[in-house]
Order: C-alpha cells, then structure tokens, then sequence
C-alpha cells in the first residue's frame, strides 16, 4: 500500500473506518453493476453527485488536483457525477447549484464563494432533500452535513513558524513583517490568519519583531495582492518578512520584491505547494509553503458523498464549530504539512506534482540539488 507522508488525524481514520464498515468495497454503481460483496440493501443505485469548485486563478490546485482528484475517485466508485467550476461568479455559483438540482445531482459539494451564497445554496438544496458537504471552505451560518478540510489554523500556525525559521535562519533582527492574508471572505482565511497571528503577535509583543502592513486581499486574487504588496513597499520598504496565506499571494509578493532586488532576501510563505510556489522555493526566492495532500481531502469526501447518494448516513470522529451559530459541524480534518527546500521532493514523491513538470528548464539543476528523483 502506498504510505502517504501526511497522517490522517482521528477524526479521518475515524471516517474511513466508518465507511468501511457500511459501504462495503464501494462496488455499487450507478450502472447497476454491483461488485458483488455489497449486502441487498446497500444496493441500491446511487444518485449522482454534483461538484462546485471556485475559481482557476487564486490557486492552481481546484483544476490541477481538486478537480482531478474528485473525478478518479467518483470513476473509481462508479457513481455519476458533475463537476463544474464557478470562476469566482457567486450568481454562477447559485446557478450551477440549481441546475444541479433539477438534472438530478441528489448530493452537492460545495467549496464556498462567501458564506452567504453559499448558505443560499445549502438552504434550496436542503429543501429538496439534497444534502451538501461544505468541500475545503466552511459555509458560516450553513448548517451543511459535513466539512472536509485541514486543520486550517495548524496550516497557519506552520506558516508563522516557518516565517520565523526563515528569519532566523538569514539573522535577520528585528524585521519589520507584512501580512497578506486571504479574502475576507473566505473562513479558511479566517483561520489561516488566527494561526500565524498566534505565532507572530507575541514576537510584537516583546519588541523581536515590528508589525508591519497587514491587508486581505479579496477573493485571494493574485493581481489584487500584487497591487496591495506594491503599496505595501512603497509605504514601509524596509519590509522584511512576508507572510503570504497562499503561494499566489506569494508570488505576486516575490514579483514586487525582484523589481527592488530584494526576492531571496526577503522570506516569503505560501500555501497549496503547487508547481510554481515550489519553483520559487527551488530558486530560494519562497522560503517555504504548506502541503496539504489533496488526494486525501477528494478522497474522503468523496466516500462521504457516494455514501449520502446511496441514502447511508456515514458517521465521522470529528467536528469542527460553525462560530456564527455555535454549532458543531461534522468534519473531517486532515494534518497538513511544513515544505522547505528540505522537503520539496516528499511532494514529488507523493505524487502531487511530478518532476517533469516541476524540474523543467533552469529549475533541473535545483532539483537534483533538492534531491528530486
Ligand atoms: C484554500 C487554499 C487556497 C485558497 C485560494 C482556500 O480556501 O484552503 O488552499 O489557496 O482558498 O483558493
């Protein structure tokens, strides 16, 4: 069996137990071809699930590994499925909702443009019996049936130490440090924010850090932060640290800083450890970004989703808490995961981007240095 590198919490083994024990192999399918192990009454065929994603530019990952990875698995569970993206068009998003609905989706997965919409979409397709599973962002105020994610404030707290690590490791002293953070909008952000801010506001605190520019950039759009973090120089340029919540808000901070010859000496942090955050890191322009193994976010939900379409009511360990309701929410959260230039080839290894892609051109030399096979 292939050993990931990422350990899943107990909430998750929790989950795939759960699932083992009432879904059988997964063999039933929606062209009625069942594998055989399944008990009667687990069956019966399927309904078909339906699948919204986001947008494409505020990270690579929902069309590169979300998308991807959602497909293998519903393939492999032989359930129909529809897996559209809203390209960050909340009244699209709403749409694609509806018309999921009425050409037969009888479970929807949802990653959220903002809460309110996407509440809006958990309310309609509640009252027509279709549950949702809130995918990577939680919908505040949504009551969904589950949540699938990462630990999101530890995705956060490891970017802060990481930060701080970089820091350390150049000698810088008393660096004045900016923060771009994610879209206002988006509760992940929330979280990521909550966790570094836990690693660097007691460094402010004590004086060993200044607080520098702090601003969210909406929707995590990357030409946004670029414009924000241009500011951002122009006001305070002795910036010397970034944290960046993802690694297009970390490129777009890097772009700005080789403008002033400033990339490499300034750390940058990231998240989503796709191929060009990685590049930067290679190239010693990012100082670091945070894995969270996407394979097994899809996966899971994808079991939980496939499990509802056949009417079972999996259980899951764990739950996180709705802070606009106070109630808890069944959730599955997996353990993200600190890259350096250390690590960069466990990515590689764990299949998430391949060295074709990664180790291209100027970057072939940096990766046999980094150890990428
Ligand atoms: C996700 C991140 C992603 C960001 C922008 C967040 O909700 O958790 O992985 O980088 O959205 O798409």
């Amino acid at each position: 069996m292939r050993k990931g590198i990422l350990g899943l919490t107990a909430a998750a083994a929790a989950l795939s137990l759960g699932l083992t024990a009432c879904g059988g192999d997964g063999g039933g399918t929606s062209t009625a071809q069942n594998s055989g192990g399944a008990s009667a009454s687990s069956a019966a065929k399927p309904g078909k699930i339906g699948v919204i994603l986001p947008d494409s530019k505020s990270s690579p990952r929902w069309e590169t590994a979300d998308h991807k990875y959602l497909e293998e698995a519903f393939k492999a569970a032989g359930v129909a499925y529809d897996i559209q993206n809203a390209q960050n068009d909340k009244s699209a998003f709403q749409t694609i909702a509806d018309q999921m609905i009425t050409n037969g989706a009888t479970v929807l997965m949802i990653v959220n443009l903002d809460s309110g919409t996407g509440k809006a979409v958990i309310d309609k397709a509640k009252g027509q019996g279709v549950p949702v599973i809130d995918y990577d962002r939680l919908t505040l105020g949504g009551g969904a049936s589950y949540y699938v994610s990462f630990d999101n404030v530890k995705v956060g707290q490891l970017q802060g130490e990481g930060l701080v690590k970089c820091l350390a490791d150049k000698k810088v002293e008393k660096p004045i440090i900016a923060e771009l953070n994610g879209s206002p909008t988006d509760n992940n952000a929330t979280q990521f924010k909550q966790g570094y801010d836990g690693v660097l506001k007691p460094k402010f605190d004590s004086g060993e850090y200044t607080k520098g520019p702090d601003q969210s950039v909406p929707e995590w759009d990357p030409v946004k932060a670029g414009t924000i973090f241009e500011q951002m120089l122009t006001s305070q340029p002795k910036i010397a640290g970034v944290l960046a919540a993802n690694d297009n808000l970390g490129n777009a901070a890097i772009t700005v800083l080789k403008k002033q010859k400033l990339n490499g000496k300034v750390p940058v942090t990231g998240q989503d450890a796709g191929v060009q955050g990685l590049q930067n890191i290679l190239a010693g322009d990012q100082c670091m970004t945070v894995y969270k193994a996407v394979k097994k976010e899809a996966d899971a939900a994808s079991q939980l989703a496939v499990a509802l379409a056949k009417g079972e009511k999996p259980s899951v360990g764990g739950t996180t808490k709705d802070t606009q309701t106070g109630q808890d929410v069944p959730a599955v959260l997996l353990d993200p995961l600190s890259v350096t230039f250390d690590n960069v080839k466990d990515v590689v290894a764990d299949g998430f981007v391949t060295k074709d892609e990664l180790c291209k051109g100027e970057y072939a030399d940096k990766c046999t240095k980094a150890g990428i096979q």
